[in-house]
């Protein structure tokens, strides 16, 4: 075993201002704006030692003996405090061995979140290496550069070896055997390694030979993809542009509101009366308290009626808001009965009629705006199709009266958000089912939200183009039948809690 040694690093660790930072200075006050991708930092007066390290700090990247050569201690203290403040816009470069000029830089890692921090974490020769079960490579901004959804810095892999490095710990291998044939020195190799493990991409194996992103009960419970979406669907942990900054504006077209109907046979719809549903409904809690998933469906069928109410009672456009040559940056927007992210709206239905009273069977597009059904798509090997995925969601051969298909527009929401578009679409999702649900049943219907579709197979069937408009969610909708309404029959591990006398004598309920 050969213990890396340890004084090494700091020659070969070395501090640079991030290459996409802007530098502004304003002499006459002495005040210098660092413009990074989404923060900025203003710092006065520089003057001296201050100005001096900036200067550096925008050339190459150096070592830290380098960067504050000629300093007096009191003056490398207070540089090293500017360092400090501004850590989230410089880099940490790994340099190879050698003297300027010769010196390469071979990684740089930039701080993604603010309050990120590494050592590097040097292995001995024979221990196994590895890439984190975590780690991703893709190209950026025209560089290869290594993520993480664990690690609070962005690798980018600037040197050929250090790209080809990363490439051999696509398997365990031999720490001080990872570098060959890359180009990379036995040493080289070793520092850039230090990094990638002492940051979390890469990750030695334990005692027992197997890697922590593997067997760690909590990372071992996170697909990649998953826990990839949840570090950038929120702020804090990346530093990629966010929320609502309108990117396309200028250069794309917004998609508009009211998604244009496709050409098809139409039926129009029943339009309820406001004053008949009053009357009839159940109150907010009773909805909310017989609430069920329902998997087995009644001898009578559906009727176009209540498909019609149910429909207008969910996803109609209400109010449809056109802003004027006078309201410039106001978006285009309409109002439904559940609440939408900016108003957005860009879920649409599509409605699968296998048993509906005054309804010809087919796929048909819900007209939100002019409360019609318009038929997409008549084919009944398309219907068994759908209803055969809705079915592997639910275990058994569902025979629900209507299977409606919930796509997303997904350019409305990517053309005001970034980061968060698609997330905020599941969210959407989530919303409508539950007033799909509730809608349902105040009318006395049996509702059932489905956790998996087909996208691909359903943006087929229903004409779109998967990355234009494609399925996010299904739903399955009939009348009541006998069968138990939840998943098994509930027995006696059942137990009611939380005040059972809030359930009224004849109210639906789990309790046995
Ligand atoms: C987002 C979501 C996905 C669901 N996915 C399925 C599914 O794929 N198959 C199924 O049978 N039920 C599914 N359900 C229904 C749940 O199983 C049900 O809500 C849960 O068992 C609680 O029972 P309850 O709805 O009767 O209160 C889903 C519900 C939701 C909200």
């Amino acid at each position: 075993m050969i213990p890396v040694p340890t004084t090494r690093p700091a020659r070969t660790h070395a501090r640079v201002l991030r290459a996409d930072v802007r530098v502004a200075l304003d002499g006459t006050t002495d005040t210098v704006t660092l413009h990074g991708p989404v923060s900025s930092l203003v710092l006065r007066p520089v003057r001296g030692v201050l100005r001096t390290v900036l200067d550096r700090l925008g050339g190459e990247p150096l070592p830290d003996d380098e960067l504050y050569e000629g300093f007096t201690p009191a003056e490398r203290v207070r540089a090293a405090a500017l360092v400090e403040r501004a850590s989230q816009l410089l880099a940490h470069s790994v340099l190879s061995g050698d003297e300027a000029p010769l010196r390469r830089e071979l990684v740089r890692l930039e701080q993604t979140a603010r309050d990120a921090g590494y050592e590097p974490a040097p292995v001995d020769t024979d221990a196994a290496v590895r890439l984190s079960r975590f780690a991703l490579c893709r190209s950026r901004d025209g560089v290869l550069v290594l993520e993480s959804p664990l690690v609070k810095f962005r690798a980018v892999l600037a040197d050929r070896g250090a790209r080809e490095l990363t490439a051999a710990l696509g398997q365990p291998v031999a720490a001080g055997r990872a570098g060959e044939g890359t180009g990379l020195g036995p040493q080289e190799s070793l520092d850039v390694l230090a990094h990638l493990i002492g940051a979390g991409f890469a990750e030695a194996a334990g005692p027992d030979g197997t890697f922590a992103s593997d067997t760690e009960p909590k990372l071992r419970q996170w697909d990649f993809h998953d826990l990839l979406f949840h570090s950038r669907v929120r702020s804090g942990r990346y530093d990629g542009i966010f929320g609502a900054v309108y990117p396309y504006q200028g250069e794309i077209e917004p998609r508009p509101a009211v998604k244009p109907v496709p050409a098809g046979e139409a039926v129009d719809l029943y339009r309820p009366l406001r004053r008949d549903i009053d009357a009839r409904d159940p109150s907010l809690t009773a909805a909310i308290e017989t609430r069920r998933s329902h998997r087995t469906y009644g001898e009578r069928e559906l009727t176009a009626k209540e498909l019609g109410e149910f429909l207008y009672r969910v996803q109609r456009v209400r109010v449809h808001h056109t802003p004027g040559a006078d309201s410039p940056g106001v978006d285009e927007v309409i109002s439904r009965p559940y609440p939408s992210g900016g108003s957005l709206y860009e879920l649409e239905l599509y409605v699968t009629v296998l048993r509906c009273a005054g309804l010809a069977p087919g796929i048909y597009h819900y007209d939100s705006y002019g409360h019609r059904l318009v038929l997409v798509n008549d084919a009944e090997v398309d219907r068994r199709s759908l209803l055969n995925v809705a079915s592997r969601s639910v275990g058994f051969d569902v025979r629900p009266d209507v299977l409606i298909t919930v796509t997303s527009r997904f350019q409305r929401m990517a053309w005001k958000y970034r980061a968060m578009a698609y997330a905020t679409t599941l969210r959407h999702t989530g919303v409508l089912y539950q007033t799909m649900y509730l809608v349902a049943t105040a009318m006395g219907l049996a509702p059932c939200g489905l956790g998996n579709g087909d996208a691909d197979m359903s943006a087929r069937v229903l004409g779109l183009d998967y990355l234009e408009e494609s399925s996010v969610g299904d739903f399955l909708l009939g009348t009541p039948g006998q069968g138990p309404a939840i998943a098994g029959d509930p027995g006696p591990e059942w137990h009611m809690v939380n005040s059972p006398e809030w359930s009224l004598p004849g109210e639906a309920s789990f309790a046995p």
